[in-house]
């Protein structure tokens, strides 16, 4: 792995959740909480690139048996989520990347604000990955924005900026991630919209 995928939000990951807060309102928090409730009991869930980690109380209260890895690129972001969250006993925390994703086949898979940071061959290839850790008739949550109005881009391209100013991201352009997705073997059962249609969580199961 490269060095330099690592610790790339370490900067912001003190302020990450008050500036989303201060964008968004409780909107990207509704985001990552939607379709948790669908993840059944016992489970063993994937999470990629999870930051500070507040929304998945949600789902370690709802389900009392289900284990949770935590692959994070950011060792500070690790931090933050090991303050935030209680049930760590049931968190096995990796600091790495997608490509330090366990060699086993998990039941779920969550990515929230994370297929937005890759160039689409990039994310071809992640599908493809997340496609072969996944058990057959598994889930992938996916919750990210889309670029489907005029502001929707306007904003986007905000973002982008904002994140390649503090050195978070090089990348400047959302791809197609619904498409991708779902062009890779993996079928859309739930779609939930927020931010007036600017935030998707989507549900898509592994065939
Ligand atoms: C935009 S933030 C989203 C954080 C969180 N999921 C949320 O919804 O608030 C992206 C997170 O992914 C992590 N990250 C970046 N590249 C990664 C990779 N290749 N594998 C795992 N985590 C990664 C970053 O450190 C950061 O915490």
């Amino acid at each position: 792995m490269e060095a330099l995928k690592l610790n790339r939000f370490d900067r912001i990951a003190p302020f990450y959740d008050k500036i989303a807060g201060l964008v968004f309102g409780n909107s990207l928090i509704k985001a990552q909480e939607c379709n948790l409730e669908t993840i059944t009991g016992y489970s063993n869930v994937l999470v990629l690139g999870g930051g500070t980690g507040k929304w998945l109380t949600k789902l370690l209260k709802l389900n009392s048996s289900c284990t949770v890895w935590y692959v994070e690129a950011s060792k500070e972001m690790i931090g933050q989520a090991k303050k935030n969250l209680d049930f760590t006993d049931r968190i096995i925390f990796i600091h790495g990347t997608h490509e330090n994703m366990p060699q086993q086949k998990f039941d779920v898979v969550i990515t929230h604000f994370f297929v937005d940071m890759f160039t689409e061959p990039e994310l071809e290839s992640i599908t493809q990955q997340i496609h072969n850790h996944l058990k057959s008739g598994g889930s992938w949550v996916v919750a990210d924005f889309v670029n489907n109005k005029y502001w929707h881009g306007v904003l986007l391209k905000l973002m982008y900026l904002f994140f390649n100013w503090v050195g978070a991201l090089d990348l400047k352009v959302l791809p197609n991630w619904d498409r991708i997705i779902q062009s890779e073997y993996f079928e859309r059962t739930r779609l939930s919209s927020f931010y007036k249609g600017f935030v998707n969580t989507v549900t898509y199961i592994r065939s």
